[in-house]
């Protein structure tokens, strides 16, 4: 484990004529951060950066994203060397625990994952009772939200370290059963439930499709693994945020869902689906979509492109992106919207706008073709980013757990009214 954060240096602010020193924190990688801490009781200023584009919110050893140059370590192994020798459950194991598990560990860590499997009849009940149109991230939601009922306990995850692992195999174990549930909802199919003998994503394909095909097992473990974790996005931030006020594991993890779901976050791989589609609807013209990403009065986005850390190309897209072809090959798939997909990202790789705002493809803009490849459906597609996601919320959320840290609970600047008097209706 590295040499924890160094706190070695100090930087001077100048305010209305007087001095205030401030700790400067170093991590692993001599990336700074200005401690403000002592800020507001010392100089009464605060600090304002909506959407904290440059605030730093914790300190943390999960992740480290290198933006600049598309470097993404997970306990400090390369993104692209995890998803070429790894298996999804090996990288559970080390977001959770920092370290790679041997064989004896990993072992053992599946045992309990298969130990903790199965869902009440009554989760059915709720999705059967759910409207047919509910977005398959709504379903998600609402049972996670209800898992505290099916398993009371859980309402100690915060308190009880026994209990919070148990929370967190459920979860494990669970999430692949209420995708697949889902997906049997969605298509008004019987339900398959769980079978511990077959492996995590086997388990998986076997609930959501009847089989378990080996070469969509491996693509689909592969995906999970480019999606674990990601730092201190905005899903990973709010399972951060809202567990601590203390609340139980699975509602910071509802929370967490939620947030994934919007379209500039995980809900981004349904959008880049959808416009793949529009566009070869539209006739398959790139030139005319680049443009009208360009043009500010146009809201059209190019869904999959950009990102808030990322200046350069997302390490991983580049895995996606050379998977696509592989998993399309293996199942015979001739998909058009890869022409389209490549068409877009070359004509954007080459245009000032996109290249002066360092605008690269990002992990949504490709993975989308794959699962469309592996028959899941596009509205589903965030329900998969989150099964990927879910160790890294939970990883985050323990680290947050383990360290302590206080309630959130940030400033703001008051731009509003000065004090006034009730006014009595019939005088307004
Ligand atoms: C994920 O944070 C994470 O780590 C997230 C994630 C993870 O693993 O958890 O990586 C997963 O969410 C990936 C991102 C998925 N979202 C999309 O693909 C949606 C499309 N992308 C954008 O909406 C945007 O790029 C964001 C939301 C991803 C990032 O937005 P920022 O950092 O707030 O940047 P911005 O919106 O201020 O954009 C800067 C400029 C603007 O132009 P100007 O005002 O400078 O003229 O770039 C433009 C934007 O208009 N721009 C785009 C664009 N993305 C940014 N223009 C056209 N198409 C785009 N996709």
């Amino acid at each position: 484990m590295p040499e924890p954060t160094k706190i070695s240096e100090t930087v001077s602010i100048n305010i209305d004529g007087q001095s205030y020193e401030l700790p400067v924190v170093t991590g692993t990688y001599e990336e700074k951060g200005i401690d403000i801490t002592k800020l507001r009781s010392q100089t009464k200023y605060v600090t304002l950066d909506t959407g904290y584009k440059n605030t730093g919110a914790t300190k943390s050893s999960i992740t480290y994203i290198d933006g600049e140059n598309g470097v993404l370590l997970h306990r400090g192994y390369p993104i692209e060397q995890l998803a070429e020798h790894a298996e999804f459950l090996e990288i559970c194991y080390l977001l959770f625990i920092g370290e790679l598990p041997n064989k004896e560990q990993l072992d053992n860590f599946k045992a309990e994952i298969k130990a903790h499997m199965g869902l009440p009849e009554n989760v059915k009940h709720i999705l059967n009772a759910l409207p047919d149109e509910t977005h398959p991230m709504g379903m998600l939601s609402t049972v996670l939200s209800a898992m505290t009922g099916f398993f009371p306990d859980s309402l100690d995850s915060w308190t009880d370290e026994k209990v919070r692992w148990a929370s967190i195999y459920r979860l494990l174990a669970n999430m692949p059963v209420l995708a697949a549930y889902i997906y049997r909802r969605q298509k008004k199919l019987d339900y398959i439930d769980p079978d511990p003998s077959l492996s995590y994503v086997g388990n998986f394909l076997n609930m959501t499709f009847g089989n378990q095909d080996e070469k969509v097992a491996e693509a689909l473990d592969t995906l999970l693994i480019l999606h674990a974790d990601h730092e201190q996005n905005c899903s990973a931030s709010t399972a951060r945020f809202v567990g601590s006020s203390h609340v139980n594991l699975f509602a910071a993890i509802a929370a967490a869902n939620n947030a994934l779901w919007g379209p500039l976050h995980g809900g981004a791989n349904q959008k880049v689906l959808e416009m793949l589609q529009g566009i070869q609807d539209d006739g398959g013209d790139v030139a005319k979509y680049i443009n009208k990403a360009k043009d500010k009065a146009d809201p059209f986005r190019l869904m999959g492109f950009g990102h808030r850390v990322y200046k350069n190309y997302d390490p991983r897209a580049k895995v996606i992106k050379k998977y696509v072809q592989v998993v399309l090959d293996q199942l015979n798939i001739d998909d058009p919207m890869v022409e389209i997909a490549k068409g877009l990202e070359n004509a954007a790789l080459e245009d000032e706008y996109f290249s002066s705002r360092k605008l690269f493809p990002n992990v949504d803009f490709y993975s989308g073709i794959i699962y469309r490849a592996l028959g899941i459906p596009v509205n589903m597609f965030t329900v998969m980013f989150a099964l990927g996601r879910l160790p890294g919320w939970m990883a985050q959320w323990k680290e947050m757990r383990e360290g302590k840290e206080p309630i959130g609970r940030p400033r703001q600047i008051y731009t509003g009214y000065t004090k006034r008097d009730y006014i009595d209706i019939e005088s307004r």
